[in-house]
């Protein structure tokens, strides 16, 4: 892939690294002969996921809150990309505590490590729910903020240490809010994965897939490749700055059923539930200040990027599903 605007990468951190966002972002970079410091927990993420570059990498399994792990291998990286997070809302809502130790606490001890180090840039995986229900859609940048479950305000504190940091210490630190991303390697292992995942998974059991709410609720997808690109053109920023990554066009959940109905061939009606705590209506993104600022332009559209995790799941369905 070619990335404009890129800088020279000859060291990196990834946290996350063999999860699911984290091992496409490792692939990517090893691809620029960066070599790469996996940080990961394997609480949700896979070494299956890094099987296939075991050169150029160096894995570590550990905790993103073990400061004198991260100073450490945080040495002499250019950057630090980090995707490790608890990033389910509604096991926000469950469990508020765990969930905030790792998103705020254990952002903040990168944040630090990138500071006592003097990286040059991190890149920090925020997200579209510190949006809200905001009332002017797409949301772009400026608009309001609106904190409607304990990961959105986790997130949002994540952005505010940035911040913090970037004026206090001047290192560049690009946040970047994810819209929903999607594709190969999501795990659809348990009920807080990702709507498109476990979708995938009930069509190929022939199962009812759960709609939460009445199902007209809105989200930007965007393929995963898509937020790999925006994370790399992202550290070659030259200040500070906060992102939209998103697709720029929405689909309710409704919808997505029919589609993901249609590309398995399996047509079920599906069981409604209740809505789940926290949840956001409407998600759609404006990027054109990506676009503008970093080169940001998706490469994916929706179907493109629905057929190719479809096919995936399909071709790993021993190990993926
Ligand atoms: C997702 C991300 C979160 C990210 C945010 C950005 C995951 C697991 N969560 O949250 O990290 O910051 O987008 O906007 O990737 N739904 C169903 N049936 C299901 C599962 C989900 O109807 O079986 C509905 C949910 O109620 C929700 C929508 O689908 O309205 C999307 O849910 P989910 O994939 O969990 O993502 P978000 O909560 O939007």
């Amino acid at each position: 892939m070619d990335y404009k605007n890129c800088i020279n990468l000859k060291k990196a951190m990834v946290t996350g690294g063999a999860g699911f966002i984290g091992s496409h972002l490792v692939h990517a970079l090893t691809d620029l002969d960066c070599h790469v410091v996996v940080i990961d927990n394997l609480s949700t993420g896979h070494m299956e996921n890094l099987s296939h570059i075991k050169k150029n990498i160096t894995f570590i399994k550990g905790n993103i809150c073990d400061k004198d792990l991260i100073l450490k291998e945080s040495k002499n990286c250019d950057a630090i990309f980090h995707q490790a997070a608890v990033v389910s809302v509604p096991l926000s809502v469950k469990d508020p505590v765990n969930s905030a130790m790792v998103n705020i606490m254990g952002t903040l001890n990168i944040l630090d490590a990138a500071r006592q180090n003097s990286i040059k840039s991190v890149v920090l995986a925020s997200s579209s729910a510190v949006y809200g229900n905001i009332k002017k859609l797409p949301a772009e940048e400026s608009s309001p903020i609106s904190l409607l479950s304990p990961y959105a305000v986790q997130k949002y504190t994540g952005e505010l240490n940035a911040k913090n940091f970037s004026d206090l210490f001047g290192i560049n630190t690009i946040c970047l809010r994810y819209f929903n991303v999607y594709g190969p390697r999501q795990d659809p292992g348990s009920p807080y994965s990702g709507v498109i995942s476990l979708f995938i998974k009930k069509a190929t059991e022939k199962k009812q897939p759960a709609i939460f709410g009445d199902g007209n609720q809105l989200r930007d997808f965007i393929f995963v490749k898509d937020v790999v690109k925006a994370n790399i053109l992202a550290a070659g920023s030259a200040k500070s700055n906060i992102f939209n990554i998103g697709l720029g066009n929405y689909i309710s959940i409704n919808k997505l059923w029919k589609e993901i109905s249609h590309i398995s061939k399996f047509y079920a009606d599906p069981e409604y539930k209740e809505e789940r705590a926290g949840d956001i209506k409407k998600s759609w993104s404006n990027i054109k200040k990506a676009g503008k600022q970093i080169n940001y332009i998706p490469d994916f559209s929706f179907n493109e990027g629905l057929k190719l995790t479809y096919n995936w799941y399909m071709e790993n369905k021993k190990s993926a599903l």
